[in-house]
């Protein structure tokens, strides 16, 4: 980002936003494609339907699915926005309606915001093919189906009823979140994994998921932690999306969880040392993210969770010297015994915690911020109409993303080491795959 000479904020060079959607069918071909190549790139990300007015950042675009096919030698392309019902409302309008997370607002400041704490789903930040579906992600609600051949959005995705519309909050009380639905609602994260089926046993694959929610907490609040705990629910779908597994990990404390990293028995889950004061939201002044804080003196947090809970596997928790994760690149097991590693505790003793035997070890390769990059100072100020506060964003300023290997010792030990090549993982675990989807003809 250093190097992009002709960027000067979110809404220029490589950022600028598209306003066209295009069909466009047997581009040129200079040379000849090879007969085998056959399936379509789809990407998914942030346009702003409407050329930004206010305060502004990159995260608040519309969800825009580009996509590129190859059939038989020839070659498509086509584009479209995920037409979420919130989009389909403002564009009726002809006027942004709804609040969004990062900086976004229908015009008229507080006036027009206070007690408003509804968020516009952009559906803008992932797009995964899975079990049949194409399914744009947003991480504070449900996913958008899309139909492959043509990018038509299709409506809502609830996974046959088990995500409730509504947005990423919890009462706490079951009850009470059900009565509260279209408010309260079941998120799905925007980064799941793929689990490839393993040799030998049944199933297929799976996609493993949560959805994150904010919990409000008297707990909480008599602990001095905030207003907010955190539930994240754990999911696991079969190819026929059929439920697998589903239970919620309770977290103390807000918790900002944008990626978690998956395992062959484990799942993982860095929790940054944030917190969140949502008072200027609920009063119309700031969106969420411009109200998420950093305290240096935290410890960040690695949860540990088995992700068969009738495993015998113990969930743990341990801390790593403060800093901010928002991705991760993999995850695997490596065990004590086949890597060479002593057994026993840090003192050569017993195990401080139980462990199945070859897996005493996870290994997670993550993007990491020595701190948090506050959204605030990276966001267009309101009223800027000179663009003047615009062209002063520092794009330079934006802190530096380092690739860092954390070798967890299950034994609640952790070590990290950074810019580490990465090797080859035992068990395989992806991120996406977007293979044979149909190419309009
Ligand atoms: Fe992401």
């Amino acid at each position: 980002m250093r190097n992009m000479v002709n960027v000067v904020s979110y809404a220029d060079g490589v950022y600028a936003r598209v306003d066209e959607e295009l069909e466009v069918h047997d581009l040129a071909v200079v040379g000849e494609i090879p007969a085998a190549l056959d399936g379509m790139f789809v990407q998914n990300s942030p346009n702003p339907y409407f050329p930004p007015k206010g305060a502004y950042h990159w995260f608040d675009g519309d969800g825009m699915v580009h996509a590129f096919a190859i059939r038989d030698g020839r070659v498509h392309v086509r584009n479209a926005f995920v037409r979420t019902a919130e989009y389909e409302e403002e564009e009726a309008a002809g006027r942004v309606l709804w609040r969004n997370t990062f900086g976004t607002q229908p015009v008229g400041g507080w006036r027009s915001n206070l007690g408003n704490v509804m968020q516009k789903n952009v559906a803008n930040t992932n797009i995964i093919f899975f079990g049949g579906k194409l399914l744009c992600l947003w991480e504070a609600a449900q996913p958008y189906r899309l139909e492959p051949a043509t990018l038509r959005t299709l409506g809502l995705e609830t996974i046959d009823g088990t995500l409730q519309p509504g947005m990423p909050f919890t009462t706490g009380v079951p009850a009470l979140d059900k009565a509260a639905a279209g408010v309260v609602g079941d998120p799905l994260t925007a980064h799941p994994k793929v689990d490839r089926g393993r040799e030998g046993e049944e199933g297929g694959d799976r996609l493993v998921a949560y959805g994150y929610r904010a919990k409000a907490s008297a707990a909480a609040l008599a602990a001095g932690r905030g207003a907010f705990d955190s539930e994240l629910m754990l999911y696991e779908f079969d190819e026929a999306w059929r439920v697998v597994a589903r239970r919620p990990i309770e977290l103390e404390g807000f918790a900002f969880v944008h990626d978690f990293v998956v395992t062959e028995h484990y799942v993982l889950w860095f929790q940054n040392p944030c917190d969140f004061d949502p008072t200027l939201y609920v009063l119309g002044e700031k969106n969420p993210a411009q109200l998420i804080t950093y305290d240096a003196t935290r410890p960040t947090l690695v949860h540990v969770v088995p992700r068969d809970a009738a495993s015998g596997r113990a969930q743990r928790t341990v801390e790593i010297p403060a800093c901010f994760v928002f991705h991760h690149a993999r995850g695997f097991e490596r065990g004590g015994a086949e890597g060479g590693a002593e057994r026993g505790g840090a003192e050569g003793g017993a195990p401080s915690c139980e462990v199945a035997p070859g897996e005493e070890r996870l290994v997670v390769d993550s993007v990491v911020l020595e701190a948090f990059p506050a959204f605030d100072t990276l966001t267009r100020p309101p009223d800027d109409a000179d663009r003047a506060a615009l062209k002063a964003l520092d794009f330079g300023a934006v802190p530096i993303n380092r690739l860092t290997r954390f070798e967890i010792d299950l034994r609640c030990k952790v070590s990290r080491k950074s810019k580490q090549r990465t090797p080859t993982r035992p068990h395989s675990t992806t991120y996406r795959q977007l293979n044979n989807l149909l190419a309009t003809t």
